[in-house]
């Protein structure tokens, strides 16, 4: 409830005959309880009043409606109910005009399309993103929006939950006026009296035409097209099928029975455990750009960036931060080097061009930001410098040397590296304070994933500027403390080895593949290293044998394909087969024999697993380091873990990332299981001490979330 001396959330004043109907709910004006109760209201008072002849919906702040609250949902439902208030304006006896600006979202759309009339103002996005968080549209939208502008745009909005400009939603029909200037109460006003003036009178969207002026046969074709690529692009999802069930409820049913078929699908979506994991990965995602350095200091100005290495991740980083507006001086070792690194950034843009993704204009636009130098020096006067340099500790010591030689003072000073010990390189710099990592996931000007690595002398203006830095490029930052392999190679590595394991002791790759792909992986964890080259890993596993645990475990199936020049899709064999130019491997029984030897000469009698006990087990692993991860501090709350998955890794995002995970299966289940496997392995599967803690007491990692922020 609004405390009475607050002041309203949808307030009501009267400009002449037409009754503004204003909501101001910071910061985003939500669809809460007290809004829709003040909506209501509204409606039910401008019917009571004579002196009423039009009512005018409008939002103060920077939005129309960003929609539902996301955050009464899983909650018990409080009335009245968005549908309710939705038919409610619906059957108005005075013609209510939605004027929209900014966001007009989910039920922020659903209240505009039950309004009569719809004015948009440039910069308006109108959408019906529900689709993202796991629902569909439940107050009128998957009932509304066809008969409004037809069964295909209707889909294509909802299965997308693509954000439409103000321009193509007039020209979809899902506005009728585009005003003249930015004035959103103005033009919404003058709109209004127009229709007053001319005795427009009410228009229930109800009836609208559009959906039976299509014709029946190319809407159930429309659906029939969205049910079959809906299959076969959004695998494992739930509501993507529910929302074409509605749509074609539309089509077949009377009005009021489609809104309660609606109501139920949306009922059963709200309850999926789809929603919850992506309702999560939504607050979440926002929550990791809210590192303490953030608040707690201000951010350096970076108007210029440096980046040393032109290589596969030099020249993406360039690309980021040409998309991003931003200057770039590239370094490299010599000329020849340096043409390669510039002629990396230019591959990419003209892929962009060739794809029409990009007008030429915009690439010549991007590449006259582009210098490239062979001399440090060049790097005298940058704000930040980034280094993506060979992964070898000397060679990195030997670049920031250079750089805290020629750096002007308070230039952040950057590594990209993926796993080096980065307090290790700022103590060999003159200042510590300003050395910093910054580790980008290829390809990095596509990946959204921005791991902020934060060693113990980094002044806190410096992670500050990182944050600042993620938000100018769109990425998703994390941040993370310095270890081996951070947040996500460190679980990448663990995910790797318990998948090794199950190889070893019986599972194919290509089952375990399999299995994991069932469980939302875009790809089985085989396939990707084929992708990455299996040569990269070989090489780390090479250059930790020296310190692995004499305790551990080793399967060397990968060994044994990489001594045979095997690396995966760059030379055409991996754990899979790859025809010249193909992306997709065939499996290989070549492969397969190895691995029956390998199980030989490790004395290991092959047993069957099912794809359930595959996921089980990787799952267990990632979760299990994820609690060390959190415990130890690398990762600052759980959340952190589940955006670094979701972002860099794979993790299918309607699972909420692993953390989420664990706490949907029930953290003293996945403590049992580890406690099983401990059997079997005493030295991996020692449960985490945070998760028998946690489970001790009753909690899960949910509970770390809401203590940290
Ligand atoms: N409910 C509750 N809180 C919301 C919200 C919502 N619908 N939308 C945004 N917020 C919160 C955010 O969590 C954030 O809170 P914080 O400051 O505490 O972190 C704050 O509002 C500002 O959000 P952003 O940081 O995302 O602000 P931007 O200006 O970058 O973006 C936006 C604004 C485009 C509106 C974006 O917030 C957005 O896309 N919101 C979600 C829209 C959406 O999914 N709507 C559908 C909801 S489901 C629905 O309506 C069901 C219905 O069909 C029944
Ligand atoms: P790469 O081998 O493609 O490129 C390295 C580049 O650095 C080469 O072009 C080389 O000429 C240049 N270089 C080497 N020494 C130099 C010096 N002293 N001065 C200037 N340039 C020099 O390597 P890649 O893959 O781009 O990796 C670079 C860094 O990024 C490594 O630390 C790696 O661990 C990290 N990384 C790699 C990822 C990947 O997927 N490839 C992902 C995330 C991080």
């Amino acid at each position: 409830m609004t405390a009475s001396n607050s002041p309203p959330v949808v307030s009501r004043s009267l400009h002449g005959n037409v009754l503004v109907v204003s909501i101001d709910h910071p910061p985003v004006n939500a669809l809460g309880v007290d809004v829709r109760r003040g909506l209501l209201e509204a409606i039910d008072a401008a019917q009571a009043d004579a002196a009423v002849a039009a009512v005018l919906i409008v939002g103060a702040g920077r939005n129309f409606i960003a929609g539902a609250d996301i955050r009464e949902f899983g909650k018990s439902p409080q009335q009245p109910s968005l549908p309710s208030v939705c038919n409610r304006i619906e059957a108005s006896t005075k013609p209510v005009v939605a004027a929209i600006h900014g966001a007009a979202l989910g039920g922020g759309l659903e209240i505009a399309l039950a309004a009569h009339y719809r004015l948009v103002v440039r910069g308006a996005k109108l959408g019906l993103p529900e689709v993202q968080l796991g629902l569909l549209p439940g107050a009128g939208g998957t009932q509304r929006t066809p008969r409004l502008i037809g069964a295909a745009p209707a889909l294509d909005l909802m299965l997308s939950g693509r954000h439409v400009p103000a321009e193509e939603a007039v020209s979809l029909g899902l506005a009728d006026r585009l005003g003249a200037t930015d004035d959103v109460l103005g033009e919404g006003l003058a709109y209004a009296r127009e229709l007053l003036a001319s005795h427009a009178g009410v228009r229930p969207t109800r009836a609208a035409t559009a959906l039976a002026n299509e014709g029946a046969e190319a809407s159930r074709s429309a659906i029939e097209a969205a049910r079959k690529s809906t299959a076969a692009r959004q695998r494992g999802l739930f509501s993507p099928l529910k929302i074409v069930e509605a749509v074609e409820a539309a089509l077949a049913m009377p009005f009021d029975e489609g809104l309660a078929l609606e109501r139920k699908l949306f009922v059963e979506c709200l309850e999926s455990p789809q929603r919850a994991g992506l309702v999560h990965a939504f607050f979440a995602e926002r929550e990791v750009a809210k590192a303490p350095e953030t608040k707690a200091a201000r951010p350096r100005p970076v108007a210029t960036i440096g980046v040393v290495g032109g290589g596969t991740m030099g020249a993406g980083i360039a690309v980021a931060v040409l998309d991003a507006g931003l200057p770039v001086t590239m370094i490299e070792r010599d000329d020849e080097a340096l043409a390669r690194g510039r002629s990396h950034v230019e591959r990419v843009y003209e892929g962009l061009v060739a794809k029409g993704r990009m007008s030429s204009d915009a690439k010549a636009a991007a590449l006259a930001r582009f210098t490239g130098s062979t001399s440090y020096d060049a790097l005298a006067n940058v704000d930040l410098v980034i280094e993506a340099v060979f992964e070898d500790m000397a060679v990195k010591k030997a670049v920031f040397a250079e750089l805290d030689r020629v750096c002007k003072p308070g230039a952040v000073l950057a590594t990209n590296t993926s796993y080096l010990d980065i307090d290790d390189i700022a103590a060999t710099t003159s200042r510590p304070a300003d050395v910093i990592g910054l580790h980008f996931f290829s390809p990095a000007n596509v990946m959204r994933l921005l791991e902020i690595v934060v060693p113990g002398r980094v002044g806190p203006d410096v992670v500050a500027t990182a944050f600042e830095l993620a938000k100018q490029l769109r990425k998703v930052p994390v941040r993370a403390g310095v270890c081996d392999g951070f947040i996500g190679n460190r679980l990448l590595a663990v995910y790797r080895t318990a998948a090794d394991y199950l190889m070893e002791d019986g599972a194919s790759p290509y089952q375990i593949d399999h299995a994991m792909r069932e469980f939302g992986y875009p790809m089985g964890p085989y396939q990707v290293v084929d992708l990455a080259g299996g040569d990269i890993g070989w090489a780390a596993r090479k250059r930790r044998a020296p310190t692995r645990d004499p305790r551990m475990r080793y399967v060397q199936i990968a060994d044994r394909l990489c001594e045979r020049g095997w690396f995966g899709q760059k030379t055409g064999r991996g754990f899979y087969h790859y025809e010249p130019g193909a992306r997709t491997g065939t499996p290989d029984p070549e492969v397969e024999a190895i691995v029956e030897a390998e199980r030989l000469r490790a004395g290991v009698s092959p047993r069957s697993f099912t794809d359930e006990e595959i996921v089980r087990r990787l799952m267990c692993a990632v979760i299990n380091e994820a609690a060390n991860v959190v415990r130890e501090g690398i990762a600052l709350r759980p959340l952190d873990v589940d955006i670094a998955l979701i972002y860099g890794y794979g993790f299918p995002r309607y699972r909420g990332g692993p953390m989420k995970y664990a706490d949907m299966l029930g953290l003293p289940n996945v403590l049992v299981e580890l406690e099983r496997l401990q059997q079997e392995d005493p030295f991996f599967w020692r449960p985490s001490p945070l998760i028998v803690e946690l489970v001790a007491r009753g909690a899960d990692f949910s509970s770390l979330n809401a203590a940290a922020s």
